[in-house]
This record gives structure tokens, sequence and C-alpha cells, in this order.
């Protein structure tokens, strides 16, 4: 709790301060030149996102580019799966891809727990460094898939339209659905904690394919899930914040809100005065601004960062996209975002 604690850090906290903070999902990759330039250097995403050098180096560019108020490690929800015994790679235009995919009771009960200090101290590394070169000037963000959307990949093998082979499994089979979404609570929960033990000050976790479910079935595969992650994790560090995402989590807003994490990001099928009406006052709200804006003009971006903060008002807020930055967004557009969010006071004295 100190004067110079990042922006970020005391918003998420619930302290009161003078803007919302801003930071973008995905806000390193393809659609920076930098970024481009380095990937035709180092084709290899496992690379990229293994070696702490270049995934350093991958975080600090659009902090180097726009200083936002929040840096992100550089890397994938997929990338502890080799430590617990999966293999990926991401290929380029097909997106995730693992090697074999789990079908059975035997390979679930061959996963092995994740001990990252051994199998990822890349990003121990990684974190440790960005903390010590951004200070103040922003906070270091952490980050997990949940449980739910690492089984949609493990089990469908790939990404997937209509996430048939998992739902068959959930709706056949469902206590092998339950022993993985099991071990990857626990896995994930070790893993935050070394994230935060090694730098990360904040953490969001990405249930990003929760909003594939029905809430009835939200509440038996994704929430429970959820909460054991945030549980675990309470019990050892309970006072670094939480942040939930779900892509299309319009039918589950208020589930999100009682699974424990202490701030909601909302994607932008929502309007944020609706979705604060249906979240208690106590959790905080992060988003929710359509990435595809960021194709639209300058004032028409404007125009919804003020739409946002102004409907956000009186509560814990993080401004953010309702998803990841999209490739192809032009990167001036990129610049008058994150411009607008740290101007917002400004933009709202001259509207009202
Ligand atoms: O936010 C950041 O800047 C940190 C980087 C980050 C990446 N992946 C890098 C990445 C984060 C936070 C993720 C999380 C992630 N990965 C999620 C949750 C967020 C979300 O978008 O819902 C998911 C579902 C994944 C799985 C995954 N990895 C997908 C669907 C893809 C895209 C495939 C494609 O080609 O579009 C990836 C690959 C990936 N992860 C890329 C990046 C920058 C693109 C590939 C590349 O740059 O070569």
């Amino acid at each position: 709790m100190s004067e110079s604690d990042p922006l970020l850090l005391r918003a998420a906290r619930g302290e009161s301060v003078e803007r919302p903070p801003v930071w973008m999902m995905r806000q390193a990759g393809r659609y920076m030149k930098v970024y481009r330039e380095l990937r035709d250097r180092h084709p290899s995403f496992r690379e990229r996102s293994e070696n702490p050098e270049l995934s350093y180096e991958i975080s600090m560019q659009p902090f180097e580019a726009f200083q936002p108020d929040g840096v992100i490690l550089f890397s994938d929800i997929l990338t502890p799966l080799p430590g617990m015994g999966i293999e990926f790679d991401i290929v380029e235009s097909k997106g995730p891809l693992i090697q074999d995919p789990i079908k059975t009771l035997d390979q679930i009960k061959n996963l092995r727990p994740l001990e990252p200090q051994q199998s990822m101290s890349f990003v121990g590394e990684v974190l440790g460094r960005l903390r010590n070169s951004v200070g103040n000037k922003a906070a270091v963000l952490g980050f997990v898939g949940a449980p739910w959307t690492l089984a949609a990949y493990v089990v469908e093998g790939k990404s997937s339209k209509n996430y048939a082979v998992i739902k068959a499994m959930a709706f056949q089979e469902p206590e092998l659905l339950h022993k993985l979404l099991d071990h990857f609570a626990k896995s994930i929960a070790t893993y935050l904690r070394y994230q935060i033990d090694s730098g990360a000050q904040v953490v969001q976790m990405f249930d990003s394919w929760a909003g594939q479910l029905s809430p009835i079935d939200y509440d038996t595969f994704a929430a429970p899930y959820q909460k054991k992650v945030v549980e675990l994790l309470k019990e050892t560090h309970p006072d670094t914040p939480v942040i939930l995402y779900i892509s299309g989590s319009a039918g589950v807003i208020e589930r999100m809100g009682n699974t424990g994490v202490d701030i909601v990001s909302l994607d932008w099928t929502v309007d944020m005065a609706d979705g604060c009406r249906r979240l208690p006052k106590h959790i905080g709200i992060q988003g929710n601004v359509d990435p595809g804006l960021l194709f639209g003009t300058p004032e028409a971006i404007r125009s919804r960062i003020v739409d946002a903060v102004l409907k956000a008002k009186g509560r814990k807020h993080i401004l953010n996209l309702g998803h990841g930055i999209l490739p192809g967004t032009p990167e001036e557009n990129a610049k008058v975002f994150f411009e607008a969010g740290k101007g917002v006071n400004d933009l709202i004295r001259a509207v009202t």
C-alpha cells in the first residue's frame, strides 16, 4: 500500500485513483511491426515465448511504444502444458496444435503436477526482469488459462468451432473430464503462485471458451475449477488482485462475480452500465471496448472510451478491450487508444 505502487495495482486493489489504468489484452503481437520483424528472425512461437531474452524483449515492445499502465508477460496459456507432459506447438495460420490429444483415463493419470521452478524457470526470469525494468511506471501482469479452456485445447487437440469433442467427453464421460479439470486447477494455482513470487503484481485468468457452455454446464465444468484456482491461490497470496476473463460471457456475468475473483473482464457484447449493474459493488470491472473499434477513426475510439469510463464510474475500473487486439490493427490506433485512456479526464471535461 505505498504511494509509489503502480496505478494499475492501486486501482485493482480498490484504492481511489486519479484515472482508470489502461492496458490491452494481447498488447504484444502481430499488429506491431517490431514484433513481426522479430518473428521473421525467430519463427518458432515456442522459442519466442520460452527463450527469456525474447519473451522479455517482446513483453517490453508495447511498453516502449505506448507506455501502458500494465505490462503483461509474453507467453501463452498453453506454455505450462509440456511441464505436465503434454506437448504442443503453435502453427502459423492454424493456431495451437496438441501432439497427443487427451482421450483416456490412462493419459490423465500419467499427467505430472506442474513444478514451475523446474519446467518454467524462464517465466520467473522474465517476470523478475520486467519488474526491475518498469519499476512503478507500470504493473507487471501474469496470466494463466483456466482449467476448462486448457481442457478444451488438450481434448480437442486444436482450436475448435463447436467444441464437439470436449462436449462429447463432458456429456458421456464427465468423471474423466472432472479428473482432468482437477489436475489443471491444482497445477494452475501452483503456476500462479510462482508467477507472483517471481514479480507478477496482478494476475488474469483467461477462461476464453467458457462462454461456449450453457450456464448449467458452466456451473459444472468451468466455475468450480475457476473457484478452486482462486481459493488455492488466495490461501497463500491473498493480496494479489485476480481478474477473470471469458469471451461471450454475457449469459454468465453474475456467475463470474461469484468465483472469488476481484475483477471481472467483460467483452463488448454487454453494455458497460448493464455489466456493472449485474455485479456487486465490491467486484471491479475491466474491458469492454470492442477490439474492432481500433479499425475506426480516432474520434470513434475516443468517444467509446469516454462512454466506458463514465458508465464504470464509482467502481474500480481497468480500461481494456473486450478481447485481444486483432492482427492487422493499425498501430497508430493502438496509440490513440492508450493516449485517450490516459487523457480520459480531459476528454470527459471536454464533453460534459
Ligand atoms: O496479452 C499479451 O500480450 C500476452 C500474450 C498472450 C498470447 N497468448 C500470445 C500469443 C496471451 C495473454 C495469450 C493467451 C491466450 N492464448 C489465450 C487467452 C486469450 C484469448 O485470446 O482469449 C488463448 C485462447 C490462447 C491460445 C492461442 N494461442 C490462440 C487461440 C492463438 C492464436 C492463433 C493464431 O494464429 O491466431 C495463440 C497464439 C498466440 N499467442 C499468438 C500470440 C501473440 C499469435 C501467434 C504468433 O504471434 O505467432
